[in-house]
């Protein structure tokens, strides 16, 4: 159970870093798109600040302890920041790929791993995260 707890933290990890990410892009994208991306951009961190809350009670509901501080979520996640400047709609859907797809392969392992364990909780709760991480890697994807 330890293992799954720890890869759960090390998904919140991500799931709080990422959710800088996105929130730094929409304040800093620039182009032609602006007012459709900037949009869109608020809709995925709300999506985001929904998925830290579930996880982290998730953990807890497992019954263990969910990482609570920036210095732990920077030290655990492999999600590299976004930088303090303008980023074009390009860099930025590059970006929007590459993090949902390193959500989607978490979710994945997170679900192999709950699954080798008859954690059927964990298991049916990544089912939401894999599908939505798909849907959006396939909309990012037909946008580019
Ligand atoms: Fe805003």
């Amino acid at each position: 159970m330890e293992k799954i707890a720890n890869c759960l933290n090390e998904f919140l990890s991500d799931l709080n870093v990422y959710f800088r990410k996105v929130q730094n892009y929409h304040w800093n994208i620039q182009g032609k798109d602006f007012f459709v991306m900037h949009a869109k951009l608020e809709e995925y961190y709300d999506e985001l600040a929904e998925q830290i809350d579930e996880i982290a009670e998730h953990i807890l509901i497992l019954g263990y302890q969910p990482l609570g501080t920036l210095k732990d979520y920077l030290e655990t996640t492999k999600i590299q920041e976004a930088e303090n400047k303008k980023i074009c709609v390009d860099e930025v859907l590059k970006g929007l790929v590459e993090g949902y797809t390193h959500l989607l392969e978490k979710a994945t392992k997170i679900k192999q791993e709950a699954d080798t364990q008859n954690n059927y909780a964990t298991s049916s709760l990544m089912d939401n995260y894999i599908s939505e991480y798909s849907k959006k890697l396939w909309m990012l994807n037909q946008s580019k």
